[in-house]
């Protein structure tokens, strides 16, 4: 029996231009895979303007060329922030994108593990990008907006709790690393979580309970995973604690919260007020930071004030 083959969709700037490439590249057309470049052949920048000239953002590769076209990307990971062939814009899409390849895989898989390498490297790069000047940041949040679900949240958090810790002082790469790989995984215990719960309008009260264990299950999945540095771990478990003492898990208060947690705090909240749910609508980027405004009692008010601070900067 012939076996089928199945093509997943890439998206064309995660293509490295001027390569030739170890796999052949598809268009999609109906229901129909067209072949679009023979492996080997070489794709310029020019090429994908034509296709995007087009109305073509995605082109399409072999699930068995998946493995091929990942490893390009991690090769290609190192020489970003210092080509030459791409502009500042240019070098923010290359990274996001390129990082949602990974946070894809480990925030659908739950494997770290296997994935470390690349995880590292997005995550530094990204690091890397957002120390070289202060519009880097506004050139990642508006690729982010595109992103509207769990992987994109994620990497907001990632990116936000970085600038942030930044903005705080905090200019050792090893801390940004930390905190950005918080960040990222933070919500990766959702995974144990019936995904029913965390769509669904009016939720039970053991449906609540259940979810509220969520930063417990990051923590259990991370250490699984050899993920063992405690503030990483803290950062995740306090996502959901307030200074007041009203969140979840555990119910603490200010002082019992590590500093990375209450970063991941405040950054987790905004990017979910901002964000559509199936339960609720979003708000604004000024409605989101005028309700955490009105509700400072629940952050670290220090680190919030300096959050709005950066935020109203970038808007
Ligand atoms: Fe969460």
């Amino acid at each position: 029996m012939e076996k089928t083959v199945n093509y997943i969709p890439i998206i064309i700037e995660s293509l490295i231009f001027g390569k030739n490439s170890d796999y052949p590249l598809y268009i999609k057309s109906a229901d129909n895979y067209i072949l679009y470049r023979s492996k080997a052949l070489i794709f310029s920048k020019s090429d994908a303007l034509r296709l995007k000239n087009n109305g073509i953002e995605y082109l399409y590769i072999k699930e068995d060329d998946k493995e091929k076209y990942e490893v390009d990307i991690l090769e290609h990971f190192d020489d970003i922030i210092g080509s030459k062939n791409l502009n500042f814009e240019e070098k923010a899409v290359k990274i996001y994108i390129y990082t949602k390849v990974y946070a894809e895989i480990i925030l659908t898989t739950g494997n770290l593990k296997d994935n470390n390498e690349k995880i590292k490297r997005s995550i530094e790069t990204t690091m890397d990008y957002l120390l070289m000047s202060e519009f880097a940041f506004m050139n990642l949040l508006n690729l982010s907006g595109y992103d509207r679900n769990e992987v994109g949240h994620g990497m907001n958090v990632s990116i936000y709790a970085m600038a942030l810790a930044n903005r705080l002082g905090f200019s050792n790469k090893i801390s940004l690393y930390e905190i950005g790989l918080a960040g990222l995984t933070h919500d990766i215990g959702k995974l144990m979580i019936p995904k029913e719960f965390l769509s669904k309008k009016g939720l039970t009260e053991n449906e609540i309970y259940e979810i509220r264990k969520h930063p417990i299950y990051s923590k259990e999945i991370l250490i699984k995973n050899n993920v063992d540095n405690i503030s990483i771990i803290n950062a995740t478990l306090e996502h959901h604690e307030t200074s007041i003492g009203s969140g979840y898990p555990f119910g603490k208060s200010e002082e019992n919260i590590s500093t990375y947690g209450k970063i991941l705090s405040i950054v987790n909240r905004f990017d979910s007020l901002t964000r559509n749910r199936p339960y609720k609508v979003k708000l604004s980027v000024a409605g989101s930071l005028s309700q955490m405004e009105q509700s400072s009692e629940l952050y670290n008010k220090a680190f919030l004030k300096e959050f709005i601070l950066l935020m109203s900067k970038k808007y």
